[in-house]
């Protein structure tokens, strides 16, 4: 994006995002049949800030059907994920000790960072079945806020993250075979209707970044600026009945101390869909 309209585009951003979670909880009713003022309001939020957060009386949704009235269609079903393409997250032996499906805590990432770009995670919902009694929190961005900031910072940070080759996701073995071939790509990148996309994990382990003095600094300076203060980092506990509608903001969770939390994920290739 050149200067000019990045500039544009800064503003605007920083214009209307949101700089408290309240303006981001959305109260609801029936999540299988929102009001057309219910599902206004939501959409407001994820416009300005690629998220809303609504808290609702269902307790336990049938996800698809809530997406479907955000346009939220084609979902990314993983080998974890049930029948219906919705996952579980909850502490599992079957999750074969994969974070999510443990209480530990996750660090800084954007969901699906190691899928192939055909398979791009434009849009995530989160939602709280159970929570847990101690612990268990998010912590949410706007990936396009982070942009700015960096870009500001030093546009040649952002440069080195859009570069195709900046991370690389090794693959991932299985007992006998490469259960997941390696991914390279960007970090960011846009699409046509300037709609940023991001691959990011603060993860140290099981990623390779491009070896050269401005990637690792941009690298660093992510690492900065997610660790330090910010009215753009929002703090939330999702519980019974609330959660999370975004196009893959950057997000990490707390560790939590309850076996029974539940939370239903689904993950979708087409972003949060705006009627205008
Ligand atoms: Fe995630």
């Amino acid at each position: 994006m050149d200067n000019e309209r990045y500039l544009r585009w800064r503003d605007r951003k920083f214009g209307q995002s949101p700089v408290s979670i309240d303006e981001l909880i959305v109260e609801v009713g029936d999540l299988h049949a929102l009001t057309p003022g219910e599902h206004a309001a939501i959409l407001d939020r994820c416009k300005r800030s690629n998220l809303a957060i609504y808290a609702s009386r269902t307790i336990d949704p049938d996800m698809r059907r809530f997406g479907r009235q955000f346009g939220l269609e084609s979902l990314d079903a993983n080998w974890l994920s049930g029948e219906d393409g919705v996952s579980r997250i909850a502490v599992s032996k079957d999750g074969q000790g994969y974070i999510p499906y443990t209480d530990k805590p996750i660090k800084w990432h954007t969901d699906g960072y190691y899928n192939p770009p055909e398979r791009k995670i434009r849009a995530m919902l989160l939602h709280c079945v159970r929570s847990a009694s101690l612990g268990g929190e998010n912590r949410l961005m706007d990936h396009e806020i982070l942009y700015c900031l960096l870009r500001d910072e030093n546009p040649d940070f952002v440069r080195a993250l859009s570069e195709p080759d900046a991370m690389t996701i090794p693959e991932r073995m299985g007992e006998n075979h490469v259960a997941r071939k390696a991914e390279t790509g960007s970090v960011f990148s846009f699409d046509s209707n300037e709609n940023l996309h991001m691959r990011y994990t603060a993860r140290t382990r099981s990623i390779a970044w491009k070896q050269d003095g401005i990637t690792l600094a941009a690298v660093a300076a992510i690492e900065t600026a997610l660790s330090s203060p910010s009215p753009y980092i929002f703090h939330v506990k999702l519980e019974p009945g609330m959660g999370l509608i975004c196009n893959n903001v950057l997000h990490d969770r707390a560790g939590f101390s309850d076996e029974t939390r539940l939370l239903y994920r689904a993950r979708y290739y087409g972003r949060v869909y705006y009627r205008s």
